[in-house]
């Protein structure tokens, strides 16, 4: 900040809080100190006002938050280019000293963050660890691991896949035995320590309109679904469609491929939903749902725990 909005900010807040103490001592200043029944002399819509002082302890609140807002901004830093009196963590915690001696000082919110996650480091990190050491199916039978799993991926992952796991339009269910990409432990790890982006290209200017209805209808039978009464589909000009322009990627029984995220499309499990619009709209238009990769945000021992959690939720619970 150039030293001219730093002295703009300092002079402003603190001028504003002397203007304050100024008027809430000065109108005192001259009052009755005793309280009366006399009105001060005006009247709106028959309500009128007594000529009272302020009463004391709501006096006291005002001069209270003066002292709290002094106090306040001698500590921390707001005013201005001053950096508050509070030291920097660099200072504080003489253990933790090489996560944050940046050489700054004064208190910042970064630094008690970092501070706060340095800690947390020291007291999880050997437990982390420890079960990052482990095969992910021998960490899925510990009662504790999947416990703090379970944390992990109720802030981390529940805003897409549901605090259950279950899934939403466009978000895959984890508790199933479908998979996108695969369910064995080492698949799953790779899934969230890499991410994973689906890509199903748009057709519509592959095949057309007709194409979209035949091939929509066609890949519905495959699951059991009735097309819409009234809609004319060619169920045999479909399959062809599917083997020339999707089965490299769904497979000729379009049973799905996992290398690709290609889904299953003979199955129940639709995510973009099984009607005949939304079907045909996923045609027409392409897909491309995305889980971020958790490498550099989660780390692999956190991550680890978190394949053990997933593993576990598909797992038949009977079993243990
Ligand atoms: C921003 C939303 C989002 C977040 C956050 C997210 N995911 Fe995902 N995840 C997705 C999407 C979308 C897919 C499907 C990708 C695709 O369509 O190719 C997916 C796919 C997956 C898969 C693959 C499923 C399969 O069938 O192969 C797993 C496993 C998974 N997520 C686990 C997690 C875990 C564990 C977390 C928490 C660390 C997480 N996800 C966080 C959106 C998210
Ligand atoms: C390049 C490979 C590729 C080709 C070619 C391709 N798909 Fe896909 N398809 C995918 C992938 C990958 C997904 C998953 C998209 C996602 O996860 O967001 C997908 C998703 C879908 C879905 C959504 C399934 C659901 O569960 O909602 C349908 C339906 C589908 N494809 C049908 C087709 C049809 C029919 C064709 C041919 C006209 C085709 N795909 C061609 C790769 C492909």
């Amino acid at each position: 900040m150039t030293t001219f909005w730093s002295w703009y900010i300092t002079i402003l807040s603190l001028g504003t809080i002397f203007a304050l103490t100024w008027l809430i001592f000065g109108t005192r200043k001259g009052q009755r100190q005793e309280t009366t029944e006399e009105t001060v002399g005006h009247s709106f819509d028959g309500i009128e006002e007594y000529d009272n002082p302020l009463p004391k302890w709501w006096f006291m609140l005002f001069v209270g938050t003066i002292i709290f807002s002094l106090g306040y901004l001698a500590l921390y830093p707001g005013l201005g280019n001053f950096k508050g009196f509070l030291p920097g963590y660099s200072h504080l915690d003489s253990k933790t000293e090489t996560a944050f001696a940046t050489g700054e000082s004064g208190w910042t919110g970064v630094h008690q963050w970092e501070k706060e996650m340095a800690k947390a480091d020291a007291l999880y990190g050997p437990i982390f660890a420890k079960y990052a050491a482990m095969p992910i199916e021998q960490v899925a039978q510990d009662e504790q691991a999947l416990k703090m799993g379970g944390r992990l991926f109720a802030s981390n992952c529940s805003v897409c896949h549901g605090s259950d796991a279950k899934g939403a339009y466009g978000f895959p269910n984890l508790t199933d035995s479908d998979w996108l990409y695969g369910g064995d432990p080492e698949t799953i790890k790779t899934t969230l320590l890499k991410g994973r982006q689906g890509m199903m290209p748009a057709q519509l200017a592959v095949i057309g309109e007709d194409g979209i209805r035949n091939v929509a209808g066609y890949i519905r039978s495959l699951s059991g679904l009735k097309n819409p009464e009234g809609i004319e589909v060619d169920l045999a000009a479909g399959q062809d469609i599917f083997a020339a322009n999707c089965a490299v990627c769904h497979g000729a029984d379009a049973k799905g491929q996992q290398a690709l995220g290609a889904p299953n499309l003979t199955d129940k499990v639709w995510l973009y939903g099984s009607s005949f619009a939304q079907v045909q709209q996923t045609l027409r238009y392409g897909r491309s749902g995305k889980m971020p990769a958790q490498e550099d945000f989660l780390g692999n021992d956190k991550v680890h725990l978190l394949a053990a959690y997933v593993y576990s939720l598909s797992q038949d619970k009977a079993e243990k």
